[in-house]
C-alpha cells in the first residue's frame, strides 16, 4: 500500500498535550505578557541586559554544574542522543576484524563523536577482539567448518552486537532543566570576563524537568532569572539581587511574599558541618524515613529540607550551619543581612534552607507567595562562586535567582490580580459595499491609534452584529451603513448603556481617545 493510501485509512485521532506540559491561552497569556514586560522594565532599571539561550545543551554541562547526585540530574532530565551519523552496518562485514577497523576509522575521522564513552567502548571492543583472535589461533585446523561452538568466539560476537547498541553515535544533549549553567557556559564561551565586571544578565523561557506533575509543578515550566557574574562578592551585590526580585514582586503586587535566607558556607567550612550533621543523623537513622536515610549518605544537607511530619522533631535538634560557618562566611552573611536591612528588604533567617543544586555556596534564598499550596516556592537563588571555573573559565564570583513564572502567575490569579477578559474597544458593524470600504479604512485608522478593533469579514444584519459585539465584550459598536457613509457622520453605540451618538471621523477618534484615557 502506498504511503498516501495508508494515511487515508488512518482513523482520525485526537491528541492531547503531553503530561506535565500545557497550552497557555488568552486571556491568561495577557497576564504572562504583563509579567514579562514588568521583568524587562524592572531588571533594566537595575542595569541588567537580556541573554537568550539555547533550549538544549551538552548533557555534561548540567551534570557538572548541578551535580550528578542531585534529583534534577539523576532523575529529572530529558536527555537524548543527537544522531548525525550511522555506525558501519556489522552485517555487511563477514568478519569482526574489518568491522572493527571500519569503526576505528570512523571514530578517528570524527564521524562517530570522539566522546569519552565512545573511546572507552572502542577500546573495550578492541580488547575483546584481540582475545578472540588469540583463541582463534589456538583452534585445530579445520575447526572452522561451521559456526564453532567456542565461548570466546561467541563472546566476541556478542560484544560486537552490544557495541553497536551502546555506542553513542551523536552528542548527548539535554533539554535545559535550569539556565544558570547555560549563562556560565555563555560567559566563558564569549570571553565575557574581558567586559567591565560584573556582567549582569537576565533571561526568561521554558525549562524541563521530569517531575511528578501537580499544582504549580510541571514538566515544561517557565523561569525568569538573573545572574551577576564576575567582579567582587561584596554582600551588597547579594542584597541588590534580592532587592531586585522583591521590587519586581512589589511592582506586580504579588501577595503574601516571604523571603527566607541562609548561608550554607563554603568549601572550607561546609564539609566539616556536613560531617557533623552526618554523624548526628547516623545516631537517629532508624527514626528517619527511607528518603532521609538514603540522603545521610548522598547529601545529608537535603535531610534538612524534609517535609515528612515525623522527622520534624528530630530535625529541630540537629546542628545548625550558622554555628559552623568559617570567619569569612560568617562575616559575609552578616554583611548580607545588614545590606538587606539598609534596603528595607524584610527577610526571615531559615537555617534549614538548603538548595537542591550542588553549585551553591554562602548566600541561599527562597521566596514563597500566597495561594500556591505545597509548591509555594516562587523564587530560588544563591551564590555560586567557582561554577564558572568548573566550566573552564577563570575564577569568577556568581550569584543569581530564578523565579517560577507559572507559580508567580498562579499566585497573582489566586489573589485576584489577574486582568480579566480583554474585550475589543470597537466592533465595526457595516452593511453595503461602500460601507465595507469605509469600514476597512476606519479599522486601519483606529488600530493605528492603538484601539483594538474587530472588523467582521462579511456583511451582517445590524441586530446580529450588535449581539456579536456584545459576546466579544466590545465597548463600542461603530455602525456604518450607506447613510452614515454619505453623510460623513458615523454612529457610535456604547454597549454598556445602549446610548448612541453621531460623530465625524476626526471627532470619533477624539471621543474614543478621551474615553480610553478615562477608563485607564
Ligand atoms: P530552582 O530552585 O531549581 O533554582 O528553581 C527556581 C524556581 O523555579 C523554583 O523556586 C520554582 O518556582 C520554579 N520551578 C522549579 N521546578 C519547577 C517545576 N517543575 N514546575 C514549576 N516551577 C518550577 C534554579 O533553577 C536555579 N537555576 C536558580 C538560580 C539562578 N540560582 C542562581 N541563579
Amino acid at each position: 500500500m502506498s504511503e498516501g493510501a495508508a494515511k487515508k485509512e488512518e482513523k482520525p485521532r485526537k491528541f492531547q498535550a503531553i503530561r506535565g506540559t500545557r497550552d497557555l491561552l488568552p486571556p491568561e497569556t495577557a497576564l504572562w505578557n504583563r509579567v514579562e514586560q514588568t521583568a524587562h522594565k524592572v531588571f533594566t532599571t537595575f542595569g541588567f541586559g537580556e541573554i537568550r539561550l539555547p533550549i538544549f545543551e551538552d548533557t555534561e554541562l548540567f551534570r557538572r554544574s548541578i551535580g550528578q547526585d542531585t534529583d534534577v540530574v539523576s532523575k529529572e532530565m530529558y536527555t537524548f542522543e543527537d544522531r548525525p551519523s550511522e555506525l558501519p552496518d556489522p552485517s555487511k562485514f563477514a568478519e569482526i576484524g574489518p568491522f572493527l577497523q571500519e569503526v576505528r576509522r570512523a571514530f578517528d575521522k570524527g564521524e562517530i563523536p570522539k566522546t569519552v564513552a565512545n573511546r572507552e567502548a572502542l577500546a573495550r571492543f578492541g580488547e575483546k577482539f584481540t582475545a578472540f583472535a588469540e583463541e582463534y589461533q589456538r583452534l585445530p585446523l579445520g575447526a572452522m567448518g561451521g559456526l564453532p561452538d567456542l565461548p570466546a568466539y561467541k563472546a566476541a560476537f556478542l560484544e560486537a552486537f552490544h557495541f553497536t547498541r551502546t555506542i553513542k553515535l551523536g552528542e548527548e544533549v539535554t533539554l535545559r532543566p535550569e539556565a544558570t549553567a547555560s549563562v556560565c557556559r555563555a560567559y566563558v564561551e564569549h570571553g565575557m570576563s574581558n567586559l567591565p565586571q560584573p556582567v549582569k544578565l537576565y533571561y526568561m523561557g521554558p525549562m524541563f524537568r521530569r517531575e511528578r506533575p501537580q499544582k504549580g509543578r510541571y514538566r515544561q515550566f517557565y523561569q525568569i532569572g538573573a545572574e551577576v557574574l564576575g567582579g567582587s562578592d561584596a554582600p551588597a551585590i547579594d542584597a541588590e539581587v534580592i532587592e531586585m526580585v522583591m521590587t519586581f514582586f512589589d511592582r506586580l503586587e504579588l501577595q503574601g511574599v516571604q523571603l527566607d535566607i541562609n548561608s550554607i558556607g563554603c568549601r572550607e567550612c561546609r564539609p566539616k558541618y556536613v560531617e557533623s550533621l552526618r554523624a548526628e543523623l547516623l545516631k537517629v537513622k532508624d527514626q528517619l524515613g527511607p528518603d532521609s536515610q538514603r540522603r545521610i549518605e548522598t547529601n545529608p544537607l537535603r535531610v534538612l529540607d524534609s517535609k515528612v511530619e515525623s522527622e520534624q522533631g528530630i530535625i529541630a535538634t540537629l546542628p545548625r550551619i550558622a554555628d559552623h560557618l568559617c570567619e569569612a562566611c560568617a562575616a559575609h552573611y552578616s554583611g548580607v543581612k545588614r545590606q538587606l536591612e539598609m534596603r528595607g528588604v524584610f527577610f526571615r533567617e531559615n537555617w534549614r534552607l538548603v538548595r537542591g543544586l550542588d553549585y551553591y555556596m554562602r548566600t541561599s534564598f527562597e521566596i514563597t507567595a500566597q495561594g500556591l499550596g505545597a509548591q509555594n516556592a516562587v523564587c530560588g537563588g544563591g551564590r555560586y562562586d567557582g561554577l564558572v571555573e568548573l566550566l573552564g573559565g577563570p575564577p569568577t564570583k556568581g550569584i543569581g535567582f530564578a523565579i517560577g513564572e507559572d507559580r508567580l502567575i498562579l499566585s497573582l490569579q489566586e489573589s485576584g490580580k489577574a486582568p480579566g477578559q480583554q474585550g475589543r474597544d470597537v466592533y465595526i458593524a457595516w452593511m453595503g459595499e461602500r460601507a465595507h470600504a469605509t469600514a476597512i479604512r476606519a479599522a486601519k485608522d483606529l488600530r493605528k491609534a492603538g484601539f483594538s478593533v474587530e472588523l467582521p469579514p462579511g456583511e451582517q444584519k445590524f441586530g446580529k452584529a450588535l449581539s456579536q459585539a456584545d459576546k466579544l465584550g466590545a465597548k463600542h459598536a461603530l455602525i456604518l451603513g450607506d447613510n452614515e457613509v454619505s453623510e460623513g457622520l458615523w454612529t457610535l453605540k456604547t454597549l454598556a448603556d445602549g446610548s448612541q451618538a453621531k460623530y465625524t471621523e476626526p471627532d470619533l477618534l477624539e471621543h474614543l481617545r478621551k474615553q480610553k484615557a478615562l477608563s485607564s
